[in-house]
C-alpha cells in the first residue's frame, strides 16, 4: 500500500475527529477552550514529520493559534468565526481540508497557493497592489514575513521590522547604524512609515505617490509652495538626503560644501576650488564655505524661500 493513501485515510479520520471536537461546543471562543492536546495527538497521526517534534513544542505551537486574532470566534470574518464553512475545523481555512500542507513553501505548498489563501480574506487595503509588486514578483509569500502561530505585533516573524526587513536587505541595517538616521532602531519609526511592503504604485514601495510626497507626510513645512524654488528639492529630497542614514549631519549624502559643489562649481561667482574642508583656515573669507554648515552658512533657505529677495536662498 502506498504511504500516500494511508495518510489520506488518516487525514479523513483526523478531519472527522476535529469536526467532532469542534462541534461538541458550538461557537465557543476558541481561546478559552484548550483543545491543544487532542488536536496535537490527531495531528501526529497525519504528519509523520510532526511526530519528530517534542510534545511540548508542538502543543504550545498549536496553543498560540488559539490565542491569535484568527481564533476569535465572535468575529464572523476570522477563520474561527467562519468555522462552519470549513466543516467546523477552522484550521482548514489555512491548512486546507485534512491538513493538505504545513506551509513549507517550495516543499509542500507553492508561494502563490499560500498568497491566494491569505488574500481570500486580506485582499483590500494595503494589499491592493500586492499583485505585480516587487515582493510578489520576487516570488515571496506572506509567510516569509508573517507567522501565524505567533504573538508578535501584526503577526510578524520577528519582534522588530528592522530585523525582519534587513534579514534580506542587508545594506539597510548598515545605513540605520550610521550616526544620523531616522529613529527606526530607536523604535520611534518603522520601515512601514515610508514603505508599504505589500505593494504600492511606486517600484520602491513608497507610501506616497513619489519620494517627496512620502516625506511631506511628516515634513510638511518643506512642501511649499515657495516664491523661489530650488530645483533639486522639488525633484526629489533624495538628491541630498539618504533617508535611511548617513555619516553626515542631517542625513546628507555628502558634506555640505561638497554636496552643493557636486552641482554648482562653475555656475557661481564664488571661487571654483573644491571645498572639502581640507583647506579650511587657508582661504580667508572663504572659510565660511567649508566650516560649520558650509554653503548653508549663507544659503540658509536651501529648501526654498518665500522672501521677496530670496532668489539665492539666503533669506
Ligand atoms: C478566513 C479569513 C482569513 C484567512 C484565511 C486569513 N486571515 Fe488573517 N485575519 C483575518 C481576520 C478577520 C483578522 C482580524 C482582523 C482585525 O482584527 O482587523 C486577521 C488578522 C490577521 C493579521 C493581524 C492583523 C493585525 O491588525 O494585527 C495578520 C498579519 C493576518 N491576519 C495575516 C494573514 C495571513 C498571512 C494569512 C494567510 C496565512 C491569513 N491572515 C489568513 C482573516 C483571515
Ligand atoms: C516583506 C514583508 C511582508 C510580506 C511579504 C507581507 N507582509 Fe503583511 N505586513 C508586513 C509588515 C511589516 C506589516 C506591519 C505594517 C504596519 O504596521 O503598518 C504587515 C501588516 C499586515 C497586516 C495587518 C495590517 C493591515 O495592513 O491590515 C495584514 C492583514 C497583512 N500584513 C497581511 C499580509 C498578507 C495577506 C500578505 C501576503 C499576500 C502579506 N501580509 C505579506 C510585512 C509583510
Ligand atoms: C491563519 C492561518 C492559519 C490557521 C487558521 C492555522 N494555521 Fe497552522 N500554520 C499556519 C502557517 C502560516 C504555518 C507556518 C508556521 C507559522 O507561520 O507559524 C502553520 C504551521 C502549523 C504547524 C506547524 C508545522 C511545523 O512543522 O512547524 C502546525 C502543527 C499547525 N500549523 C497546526 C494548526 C492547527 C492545529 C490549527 C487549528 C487549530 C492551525 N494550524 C490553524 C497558518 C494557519
Ligand atoms: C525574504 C527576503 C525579504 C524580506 C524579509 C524583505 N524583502 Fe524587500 N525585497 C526582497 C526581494 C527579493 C525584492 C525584489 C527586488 C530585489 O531583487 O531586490 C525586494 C524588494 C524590496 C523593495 C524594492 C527594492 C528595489 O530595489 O526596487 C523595497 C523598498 C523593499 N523590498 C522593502 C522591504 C521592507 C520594508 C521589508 C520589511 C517589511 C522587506 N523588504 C522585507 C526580499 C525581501
Ligand atoms: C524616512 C523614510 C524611509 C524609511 C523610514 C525607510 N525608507 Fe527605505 N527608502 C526610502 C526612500 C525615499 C527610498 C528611495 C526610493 C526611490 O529611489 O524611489 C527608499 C528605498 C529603499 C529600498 C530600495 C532601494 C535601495 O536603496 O535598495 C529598500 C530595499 C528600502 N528602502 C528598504 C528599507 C528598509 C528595510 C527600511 C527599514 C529598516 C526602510 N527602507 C526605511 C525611504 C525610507
Ligand atoms: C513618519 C514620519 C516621517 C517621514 C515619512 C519622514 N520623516 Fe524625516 N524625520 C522624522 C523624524 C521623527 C525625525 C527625527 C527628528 C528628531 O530626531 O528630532 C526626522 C528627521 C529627518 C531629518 C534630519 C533632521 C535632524 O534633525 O537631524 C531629515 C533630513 C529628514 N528627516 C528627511 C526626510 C526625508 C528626505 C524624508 C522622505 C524620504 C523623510 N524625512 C520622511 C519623521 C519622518
Ligand atoms: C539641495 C540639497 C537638498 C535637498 C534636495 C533637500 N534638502 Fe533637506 N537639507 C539640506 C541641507 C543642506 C540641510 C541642512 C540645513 C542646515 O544645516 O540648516 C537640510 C536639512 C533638512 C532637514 C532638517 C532641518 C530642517 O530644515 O528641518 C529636514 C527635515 C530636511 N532637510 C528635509 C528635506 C525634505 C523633506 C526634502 C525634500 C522636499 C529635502 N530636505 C530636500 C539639503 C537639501
Ligand atoms: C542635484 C544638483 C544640485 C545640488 C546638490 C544643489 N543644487 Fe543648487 N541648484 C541646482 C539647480 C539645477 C538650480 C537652478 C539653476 C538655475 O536656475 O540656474 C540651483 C539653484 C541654486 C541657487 C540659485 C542660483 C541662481 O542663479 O538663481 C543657489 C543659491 C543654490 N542652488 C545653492 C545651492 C546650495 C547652497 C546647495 C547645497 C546645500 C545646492 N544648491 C545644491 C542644483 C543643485
Ligand atoms: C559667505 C557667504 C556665502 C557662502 C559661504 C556661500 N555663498 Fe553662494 N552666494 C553668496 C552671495 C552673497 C550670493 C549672491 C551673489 C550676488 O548677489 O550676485 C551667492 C550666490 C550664489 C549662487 C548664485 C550664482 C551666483 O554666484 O551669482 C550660487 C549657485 C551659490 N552662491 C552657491 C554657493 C555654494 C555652492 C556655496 C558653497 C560652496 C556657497 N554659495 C557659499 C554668499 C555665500
Amino acid at each position: 500500500m502506498k504511504p500516500v493513501k494511508w495518510s489520506n485515510y488518516l487525514s479523513a479520520a483526523l478531519a472527522f475527529v476535529l469536526v467532532a471536537l469542534f462541534m461538541v461546543a458550538p461557537s465557543p471562543t476558541y481561546a478559552e477552550v484548550d483543545k491543544s492536546e487532542e488536536v496535537e495527538q490527531g495531528l501526529r497521526l497525519v504528519s509523520p514529520l510532526l511526530a519528530e517534534r517534542r510534545v511540548k513544542d508542538l502543543r504550545s505551537h498549536i496553543q498560540l493559534m488559539f490565542e491569535s486574532p484568527h481564533a476569535v470566534a465572535s468575529d464572523p470574518r476570522t477563520p474561527a468565526g467562519r468555522a462552519d464553512e470549513f466543516g467546523g475545523n477552522f484550521c482548514a481555512a489555512c491548512h486546507g481540508d485534512g491538513f493538505k500542507h504545513f506551509f513549507k513553501v517550495g516543499e509542500d505548498v507553492s508561494a502563490s497557493t499560500v498568497n491566494d489563501t491569505c488574500l481570500n480574506c486580506h485582499s483590500g487595503g494595503d494589499r491592493m497592489h500586492w499583485s505585480g509588486g516587487p515582493h510578489e514578483m520576487g516570488d515571496m509569500a506572506c509567510v516569509d514575513c508573517h507567522s501565524m502561530h505567533n504573538k508578535n505585533e501584526r503577526l510578524l516573524r520577528t519582534t522588530t521590522q528592522l530585523e525582519l526587513c534587513s534579514s534580506c536587505h542587508l545594506e539597510r541595517r548598515a545605513d540605520f547604524n550610521r550616526p544620523y538616521h531616522h529613529p527606526v532602531k530607536e523604535g520611534q519609526m518603522a520601515c512601514t512609515d515610508c514603505h508599504n511592503p505589500h505593494g504600492t504604485v511606486t517600484p520602491t514601495l513608497l507610501r506616497g505617490s513619489d519620494v517627496n510626497e512620502t516625506c511631506y507626510n511628516c515634513h510638511a513645512e518643506h512642501r511649499g509652495p515657495f516664491l523661489w524654488d530650488h530645483e533639486p528639492v522639488r525633484e526629489a529630497c533624495i538628491n541630498c538626503h539618504n533617508p535611511h542614514g548617513s555619516v553626515n549631519v542631517n542625513m546628507l549624502v555628502s558634506r555640505p560644501a561638497q554636496l552643493c559643489q557636486s552641482c554648482h562649481i562653475t555656475d557661481t561667482s564664488h571661487p571654483a576650488d573644491v571645498m572639502d574642508g581640507s583647506t579650511a583656515g587657508a582661504m580667508g573669507n572663504f572659510d565660511a564655505m567649508q566650516v560649520g554648515r558650509g554653503c548653508v552658512n549663507c544659503h540658509s533657505q536651501v529648501h526654498g524661500s518665500n522672501h521677496p529677495g530670496g532668489a539665492f536662498f539666503r533669506k
